[in-house]
């Protein structure tokens, strides 16, 4: 596991964009753009914001851009992470911008089905996903795979059902989160490091725990989160 630990939200933000814009730039070095999938919640608002804030001098030809959930709602609903990133960041793309969100407002299941065919041949099966950006819940939940929920063992996107407190999804599964390259996944404050400190632990079995037995992940998280990889004596 690699650790990068910054002292704040803003600090966080504007080094992960740091790094995202070099890697871009060796990507595009070699005729590649750099293939992301983005999180959504609340956590990564502050790099979004922080990328919009550097748009003019983006490397926007170097960047392939797909999501790493989407609940089942349209691309203006207030719970569509595609608005999240939209509104700050992605708005201020360049025509022609290879941005492939994910259709919520058809449904999870047709939804899935769309991008499903996305990943397959844009991304190469998911193994040309350079890197997906994850969040984690307090319960230990990575993009839209929840603990106790049935995991496809045989696509790369699949619908979520919708549960009395959660609207129906569509995610990246188990398999493409480990066909990937590499997963950053941003976290910070207190309740999230308790929810690393589960997942950390030898006999976890949260879907981040899940994703840890399969694959490297990088954790960028602001100090507080840290404290739980490091918790003071
Ligand atoms: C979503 C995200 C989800 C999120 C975590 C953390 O669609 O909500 O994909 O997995 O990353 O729930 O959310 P916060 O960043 O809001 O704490």
């Amino acid at each position: 596991m690699i650790f990068t630990v910054a002292s704040d939200t803003d600090t966080l933000a504007q080094a992960l964009a740091d790094r995202l814009i070099v890697e871009a730039q060796a990507s595009w070095a070699h005729a590649r753009p750099l293939r992301i999938a983005l999180s959504g919640g609340s956590t990564p608002r502050r790099l979004y914001e922080e990328l919009g804030q550097r748009a003019a001098t983006l490397p926007w030809q170097a960047l392939e851009i797909f999501f790493s959930d989407e609940r089942a709602v349209g691309p203006e609903d207030s719970a569509s992470n595609y608005r999240l990133a939209h509104l700050p960041w992605l708005s201020k793309a360049p025509p022609g911008t290879l941005i492939h969100r994910i259709p919520g407002e058809l449904g999870a299941q047709a939804a899935a089905d769309v991008y499903e065919d996305i990943l397959q041949r844009a991304a190469g099966a998911g193994r040309d996903l350079d890197i997906i950006f994850l969040g984690v819940g307090t319960d230990g939940h990575i993009a839209s795979l929840f603990p106790g929920a049935a995991f496809t063992t045989t696509r790369l996107a699949q619908a979520v059902a919708a549960t009395p407190d959660r609207q129906a999804r569509v995610t990246l599964t188990l398999p493409a989160l480990v066909a990937a390259r590499r997963r950053i996944l941003l976290a910070e404050g207190a309740s999230k490091a308790d929810a690393l400190r589960a997942s950390l632990a030898p006999t976890a079995t949260t879907p981040l725990a899940r994703l840890l037995a399969r694959a490297q992940v990088e954790f960028w998280l602001d100090r507080v989160a840290a404290q739980a990889l490091c918790p003071p004596p």
